[in-house]
């Protein structure tokens, strides 16, 4: 779903629709032992790649309402970016979006579903509920561009940093200060609207759909990735029907 509509967004035709999905699902699987998977995980971002190279191009001759084609048109009134650009831009929508979207999706389900009242008052409740099942434990890596001295720790220029959103947000000083998920000045998230507008229109249509929908393993036995970077389940059974 999350790949569907950031695929919509850029403005990847209908009729991709079907290999996005594939080349999306290729990429938020992926499995580090398995080499048939780091396979299919190549041949993904190679079609990611060959598409929005082919989307780039056919946007020129014609522009639609999407993203892609607002970009190409801006790079050619202000000659900003170059064709390799545009098409890394795109990349790294799909790529920052696509696992964070999905994972944030099923944290929230499982969350919900070991609950007492799973949907309850789902507007009155959402902010809470979102801020809990952040996938992203670390910003994008820093690098020091100079010796810096941060409390008693020198970090020496050159040193790669990397910022725990998870510690900034459950630091017991954090008082009234907003969630950092989406981070914080020039590089926040360019996808925090369009993940609200994922989550409040996947999480309760799940609940309308599937009145009975229900955990189909017991909550210890929920099995989530093993990863420093990204705090997503491997799986998530469930039962739909009563
Ligand atoms: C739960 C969902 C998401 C979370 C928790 C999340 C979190 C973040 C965070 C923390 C950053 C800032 C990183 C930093 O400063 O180091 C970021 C940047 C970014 N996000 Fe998201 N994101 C989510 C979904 C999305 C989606 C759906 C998209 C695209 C459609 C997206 C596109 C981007 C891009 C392109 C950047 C880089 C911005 C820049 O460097 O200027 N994100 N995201």
């Amino acid at each position: 779903m999350p790949a569907l509509v950031i695929g919509e967004l850029l403005g990847v035709p209908a009729d991709r629709h079907g290999e996005l999905r594939d080349a999306a699902t290729a990429m938020a699987t992926f499995d580090a032992s398995s080499n048939e998977s780091a396979t299919r995980l190549a041949e993904a971002v190679a079609w990611l790649a060959k598409t929005f190279t082919n989307v780039v191009r056919s946007k020129r001759d014609e522009p639609g309402d999407d993203l892609i084609s607002g970009w190409v048109r801006t790079r050619d009134d202000a000659d900003l970016l170059s064709e390799d650009e545009l098409v890394s831009l795109a990349f790294l929508m799909m790529l920052a979006g696509l696992e964070n979207a999905a994972h944030l999706c099923s944290n929230i389900f499982a969350a919900l579903l070991t609950s007492k009242d799973p949907l309850g008052d789902w507007s009155a409740r959402r902010r809470e509920v979102i801020d809990a099942a952040n996938p992203l434990p670390f910003a994008i890596r820093r690098f020091a561009v100079e010796d810096m001295t941060i409390g008693d720790h020198t970090i020496p220029k050159g040193d790669t940093v990397l910022l725990s959103l998870f510690g900034a947000d459950s630091d017991p000083a954090r008082a009234g200060r907003p969630s950092l998920m989406f981070g914080r000045g020039p590089h926040y998230c360019l996808g925090a609207q369009v993940t609200d507008l994922i989550v409040d229109v996947v999480i309760p249509e799940l609940f309308v759909r599937y009145p009975h929908v229900r955990l189909a393993i017991a909550e210890p036995e929920l099995e989530y990735r093993s990863s420093w970077r990204a705090h997503g389940l491997v799986t998530l059974p469930v039962t739909l029907a009563r």
